[in-house]
């Protein structure tokens, strides 16, 4: 459930647009930052405090693939596939982090620590290849550095 401090936010988001509707792709941003994925139970409460319809809030919060609708572990590794990325070796990039983190894209450790994605372009095209783990980038990737990534993230 959302905290009243998210509420609150939440109103003061709403206060700064003409209709509802226009808050809502920062307003579930903040309700996912509270609470890593938007439950069904989470959508409801921001349709409620938003005077919207779930189906109006659901229906944005399926369109955006930056929106979790399932849960995610502490970091969420998305590793883009488009273009350049893939030409700079993409492939082999998600195959290593599959095969260091034992799980599958889609799937989350059983340590609840990672969960793996493939994304669409970052628009980091020029540092490719590139992987996001919740707000940081990582760029220029090669299997050695990923191993450094996670070993760092382990350790946090
Ligand atoms: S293609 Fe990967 S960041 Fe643009």
């Amino acid at each position: 459930m959302l905290s009243d401090k998210a509420k609150s936010e939440i109103q003061q988001l709403k206060a700064r647009y003409p209709h509802p509707n226009s808050a809502l792709l920062p307003v579930l941003a903040l309700a996912q930052k509270e609470h890593g994925w938007l439950s069904p139970e989470v959508l409801e409460e921001v349709a409620e405090v938003m005077g919207l319809s779930p189906a109006q809030v659901g229906s944005v919060a399926s369109f955006y693939t930056m929106f979790n609708r399932r849960p995610v572990g502490k970091y969420l590794v998305q590793v883009c596939t488009n273009v350049a990325c893939s030409l700079l070796g993409a492939e082999h990039i998600v195959e290593h982090l599959k095969r260091q983190l034992g799980i599958n894209v889609g799937e989350t450790t059983p340590d609840g620590l990672f969960t793996l994605l493939e994304v669409e372009c970052l628009g980091s095209c020029g540092t490719a290849p590139v992987m996001q783990v919740n707000d940081t980038y990582y760029e220029n990737l090669t299997a050695e550095k990923i191993d450094q990534i996670l070993a760092e993230l382990r350790r946090r």
